[in-house]
């Protein structure tokens, strides 16, 4: 007779469900004989759907992350390892037990928002959530160089760690001819022994690829894989990421290191992620990577016809008859062509990253359920991360901010490497603990700033606080980079004190925030290409100020304190109630028609001046705002450039204020859009800076000039006014209100950002807990100077 089937109900592209799913699927049969039987539901489900499923049986729905891979299979090991389910004292047997009554029985639609019914279903989310169920809780770690010291240092590392409250080292950035001294010689040994003691005291590994600087026997016996710079001539060997991408022996040899090390490693117990190389990026410009180029070109257009029309070569006389006669961008040739250097920056990227996917490809061959990331950098202009972002299984990123940065730039850097994977959490690689070394000047980070940054990456998605670097080099050009231990070698510093301070309050934290998303109704989008067409740009100013444009509007929002989302030009924008695209310069196909829906389905929609210019190729759109014409009701004339120091006025024509502008200002001719404010000066006095167009539903506003902070801060406050959008609570200007949920709790970070006392009155009524100080709290809650206070909100 056919069993009861236990009903599992998942999110498509979810990552709980799907994966426990298969493991049962997988398990089930075999050890107890019983069958569930899989629904999956797309995100936009509604409630009445999934209480269909809910009310008639056991179910368990699915919460977590979303993942970007269509086979869930793939996940099955990533997430739900056997191992990791015995070693957590679950087993197969226990498990289904539970899962024969409901674990989680809200049904809400939404990730994060089941609540789990049993010990056993917490256990089960809380590995689920993590990066690796081995390690279900907040990564506290650095990068560690043992291959630098003598092994006598190792056990003092050891214990140093175990006092500083690391449970991950990541090990192996640099070490390729450590671990290779020849090309037919591996030396392991060594990493056995380091990655034993880890074992032994209870620390996990983030194992690095050596691949991001080649031994110098490699250069030498295969000058391919050396890179050249922008005038085409090869390097010598020396520094780091000074490799060919698309050297054959470099690739070779990459990933055959990068298998040795799965194939030697993929079982050792302290496993918890591969780092694949570290921060890739540049640019090289050798024959190899011409002629690749060359290659790759004649994949993407159909003729060299087709080429020649979307560059606009005939301009200049510089029309291509032959494949062979396109070279790249080099700085010392054809360095001004738009449409050929996008190209290139494109290819190189990736480039790079097919270089990520041969060492990845050679780890899963081996390693299976141990997430493969590699280490990103923020808005770093020679890669479109969004593009890699669906290779890696979890988003990595090296947080080095100047001393003196605003913290909502900080926090935009964050929600950016969230966005990257559509909101799921994402790694803090590494941070310094205390200073940079490559800055003109290096201040030290205050006392308490480690702690506040630390938590505004947790905050803003985070589920790890890492750092370059754990030791610091007796030689080198890092030997003056911050580290855990300088090179007094001793615990009793005060950054040590910081360090091993926050990471005993980070197991305390334990797994309360892991996996928690981030709500966000507003989202401001980021695009590389765009970036590219922007820079590439000659005229109508030199200094575009694209990523300082970007971050300028992201921080109006940040100020308010609601929730941001950062997006990409491909993300869908039909769950927001409001997106921001400034300087949405390159519009690619399907932009117009995302943002169209946006609107039809009542969201609101702004963009700014130099939008809408030019295709995916760079060939400018004939009307300005190309395809984002009919949608802004506006069509865009001139472009005018002033001075630095030259000033516009923004005029509202309800008289609700006038603000500075500058740097660009658009003569714009209003079609369908109704006109809010007008320029105070200038031969265009009197014309349209800001309009609004009503749309389906929804209503669009171009803003045709780069406005004051002030004119943004009003403007945001109006847009969000009109959604109803607030912030989670009223706090002073300087505290930073951050949300994160889950397991139908809401976690709210207070940060206060600045040097002195603050007060947050918390509403009458709620129940609040305290997870540091671990206590409730109620009324008012006070900040110190620097202070963050994590509250969960009780029900
Ligand atoms: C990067 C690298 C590290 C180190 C730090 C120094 O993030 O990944 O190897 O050089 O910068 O800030
Ligand atoms: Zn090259």
């Amino acid at each position: 007779m056919e069993r009861e089937r236990d009903i599992v109900v998942a999110l498509r592209g979810h990552t709980i469900g799907v994966p426990a799913v298969s493991q049962i699927e997988r398990l089930q049969p075999v050890e107890c004989g019983v069958h569930c039987q899989l629904v999956v539901l797309d995100s936009d489900v509604r409630q009445s759907e999934v209480d269909q499923y809910t009310k008639k049986q056991p179910v368990i729905v699915g919460h977590g992350a979303p993942i970007d891979r269509a086979q869930p299979g793939a996940e099955v090991f990533a997430r739900f390892g056997r191992d990791s389910l015995s070693a957590s004292g679950l087993n197969i047997a226990s498990l289904l037990r539970h899962y024969r009554r409901p674990l989680s029985n809200t049904g809400g639609h939404d990730a994060g928002t089941g609540r789990c019914a049993s010990p056993v279903a917490r256990t089960l989310c809380r590995m689920a959530l993590a990066i690796n169920p081995r390690l279900p809780q907040i990564w506290h770690g650095g990068d560690y160089n043992p291959e630098q010291w003598p092994s006598a240092t190792w056990d003092d590392d050891m214990r140093l760690m175990q006092a500083a409250h690391l449970n991950v080292a990541t090990v192996g950035v640099f070490a390729w001819v450590a671990l290779q001294p020849a090309e037919d010689r591996f030396t392991f040994d060594w990493l056995d022994t380091v990655l034993d003691k880890l074992g032994a005291a209870g620390r996990f590994v983030c194992l690095a690829t050596p691949s991001m600087a080649q031994p110098a026997w490699m250069s030498r016996a295969y000058p391919d894989v050396l890179r050249a710079g922008g005038d085409g001539r090869r390097r010598h060997h020396g520094r780091r990421t000074n490799y060919c991408p698309n050297s054959p022996n470099y690739r070779r040899l990459a990933a055959n290191m990068a298998e040795r090390l799965a194939i030697r490693y993929a079982e050792h117990p302290t496993l918890a992620a591969w780092h694949v190389s570290n921060e890739y990026g540049g640019a090289c410009y050798c024959e190899t990577c011409a002629s690749t180029f060359r290659h790759w070109l004649r994949q993407l257009y159909a003729s060299l016809d087709e080429l020649n029309q979307r560059w606009w070569t005939a301009f200049w006389s510089h029309t291509y008859t032959d494949w062979e006669e396109i070279d790249p961008p080099y700085a010392n040739g054809e360095s001004l062509a738009g449409g050929l250097t996008i190209d290139y920056a494109r290819f190189q990227s990736q480039s790079m990253l097919d270089c990520f996917k041969l060492e990845r490809d050679a780890i899963r061959r081996h390693s299976r359920g141990v997430p493969i990331t590699t280490n990103m950098m923020g808005t770093y202009p020679h890669l479109d991360y969004r593009a890699w972002a669906p290779e890696v299984d979890v988003i990595s990123w090296d947080c080095y901010p100047w001393p003196s940065a605003d913290p909502g730039d900080i926090a935009f850097l964050h929600d950016l490497n969230r966005g990257l994977k559509d909101g799921q959490p994402f790694m803090l690689m590494e941070q310094t603990p205390s200073s940079q070394n490559w800055q003109p000047v290096n201040a030290l980070k205050r006392p308490g700033v480690l702690r506040l940054w630390s938590y505004l990456a947790v905050a803003h998605g985070a589920d790890t606080v890492m750092y370059f670097q754990w030791r610091r080099g007796r030689g080198g050009c890092e030997m003056f980079h911050g580290a855990v231990v300088e090179h007094g070698g001793t615990s009793s510093t005060r950054v040590f004190r910081e360090v091993s301070e926050l990471g005993a309050e980070l197991e305390r934290l334990g797994s309360a925030v892991i996996g928690g998303r981030t709500p966000a109704r507003v989202a401001v989008m980021f695009d590389w290409n765009n970036w590219w067409a922007i820079d590439t740009a000659v005229g109508p100013i030199q200094d575009k100020q694209y990523v300082a444009t970007v971050r300028r509007w992201y921080r109006a929002f940040w100020r308010q304190n609601v929730g941001i989302d950062v997006i990409f030009s491909d993300s869908d924008l039909s769950k927001y109630d409001i997106v921001v695209a400034p300087m949405l310069h390159m519009v690619k196909p399907g932009v117009g028609d995302s943002v169209r829906t946006l609107l039809e389905r009542g969201g609101t929609f702004v963009t700014t001046v130099f939008s809408g210019v030019v295709d995916e190729t760079d060939l400018a759109f004939e009307g300005y705002p190309g395809p984002l014409r009919a949608l802004l009701g506006v069509w865009v004339e001139e472009i005018d450039a002033l001075y630095e120091g030259q000033t516009n006025r923004i005029v509202f024509a309800d008289g609700s204020g006038s603000f500075a502008c500058g740097r660009l200002c658009e003569i714009v001719r209003p079609e369908t859009a109704d006109v809010l404010a007008t320029y105070g000066d200038d031969f265009y006095a009197g014309t349209p800076v800001v309009t609004r167009n009503q749309f389906g539903a929804g209503c669009a506003y171009y803003v045709a000039t780069d406005p004051e902070d002030a004119f943004l801060d009003e403007f945001a406050k109006r847009l969000l006014a009109d959604r109803r959008i607030e912030p989670p609570l009223e706090a002073p200007p300087g505290v930073e209100v951050a949300v994160r949920e889950r397991d139908a709790h809401t976690v709210l970070f207070l940060l206060n950002h600045s040097t002195e006392m603050a007060q947050v009155e918390l509403p009458v009524d709620a129940q609040y807990r305290d997870l540091l100080r671990e206590m409730p709290v109620a009324g008012t809650v006070a900040l110190e100077p620097r202070d963050v206070r994590i509250l969960v909100h009780l029900r």
